[in-house]
């Protein structure tokens, strides 16, 4: 796919070369491109908490690799001990975050695999883990561009497409979610614009979003998140396409805080609002939005803009990083399998199950 001249342009979040993990720094961006070699499970775990690398896929990747990280002491152990090991591993790094269903999806993938392996020697168990991971991680490039298909076609000449947060590149390891239908429509040479919400309090709109859309040579435009109403009121915007962190199994979608706002903003307008999703985002075990954990970070996040303070530090701040769009907003699910629309809770069992 032609996808790949742009992904050329974009630093990649995760690499795995010798036996080592190395994570694209994404709070440096847009300013600075800095790689950080993960040494140990901590360090990893708290790469994902600080958003180092973020975005569902890309966690679930960054996961699966830092559970090889994480097992490499257990090199030479005993089967038993490495099968120990790697649980308590899975375990920690699980709890770095809680609400993209891909971190525990591909822990509970690789467990899986070591439980259900009859190697006699912990280094080829190793081994094998290696190589699951690296899957994963083929298999998320893959779930991109079946997205990239399905969803292009929504895209039509001189359409504005919103987005909220970032679900491109940077947060997977191919063409991005909600991207990915942009990247190939552009390739296909359809002209449009894409309007970025700057997505506070963390701004992935603004540092991720805008930036890598730019380098992929698209035509996007950068508002704050109070300016989509005004955008979509005077007729710029045709078309939302967001991420999602976890889509429960009656089609509610949990994304990043502010999503829910733009999706009723959309359906106020009659603007269809249209969620990109890979089948590893699907959680079947959780029946509706009200199970998904949302995840409630630090406060200077919201009391402070970058590291410019901007609340005094006793004011009360309350910050949850995701918000659930019920299911009855959404237009459809974009899948790598094609394009689902209600009834969710029938339909995507239906594809997946
Ligand atoms: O807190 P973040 O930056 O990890 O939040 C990311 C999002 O909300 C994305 O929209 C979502 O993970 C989809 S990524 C393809």
């Amino acid at each position: 796919m032609t996808q790949l001249d742009i992904l050329s342009k974009l630093p990649p979040a995760i690499q795995w070369h010798d036996d080592s993990l190395t994570l694209l720094d994404q709070t440096r961006l847009p300013l600075e491109t800095v790689f950080e070699v993960q040494e140990t499970p901590e360090q990893v775990w708290q790469s994902i908490l600080q958003l180092k690398v973020r975005g569902a896929p890309a966690i679930g990747v960054a996961a699966a690799y830092g559970l090889c990280v994480a097992v490499q002491p257990f090199i030479g152990a005993s089967i038993a001990d490495f099968l120990d090991g790697l649980n308590d591993q899975a375990a920690y790094l699980n709890s770095s975050r809680p609400t993209a269903v891909n971190l525990g999806w591909a822990l509970r993938r690789m467990q899986s695999v070591a439980s259900q392996s009859d190697f006699n020697d912990s280094r080829d168990l190793y081994a094998r883990l290696v190589e699951e991971a690296k899957a994963i991680h083929a298999e998320d490039i893959e779930l991109c561009e079946g997205m990239a298909r399905h969803g292009a076609p929504l895209i039509k000449p001189g359409m504005g497409v919103l987005t909220h947060c970032n679900a491109g590149s940077l947060a997977t390891t191919g063409l991005g979610t909600a991207t990915a239908p942009m990247y190939l429509a552009h390739a296909n040479g359809v002209s449009f614009k894409v309007y970025a919400d700057e997505t506070r309090p963390l701004l992935q709109g603004a540092r991720l979003t805008a930036w890598e859309l730019a380098q992929g040579g698209i035509d996007v435009t950068l508002i704050t998140d109070n300016m989509a109403a005004h955008m979509m009121a005077t007729g710029q915007i045709d078309l939302v396409i967001t991420g999602t962190d976890r889509v429960a199994a009656n089609g509610d979608v949990a994304n990043k805080i502010g999503t829910m706002g733009v999706a009723i903003l959309a359906d106020y307008f009659n603007i269809p609002f249209y969620v990109a999703c890979p089948s590893s985002t699907i959680d079947f075990e959780t029946p509706d939005g009200s199970g998904i954990p949302i995840e409630e970070r630090e406060a200077d996040e919201v009391s402070c803009f970058g590291s410019a303070r901007v609340a005094t530090q006793d004011t009360q701040v309350r910050n949850p990083a995701f918000d659930v769009t019920p299911n009855k907003l959404v237009a459809g699910l974009i899948t790598e399998k094609g394009i689902i629309n209600a009834p969710y809770d029938v339909n995507l069992k239906k594809m997946f199950v």
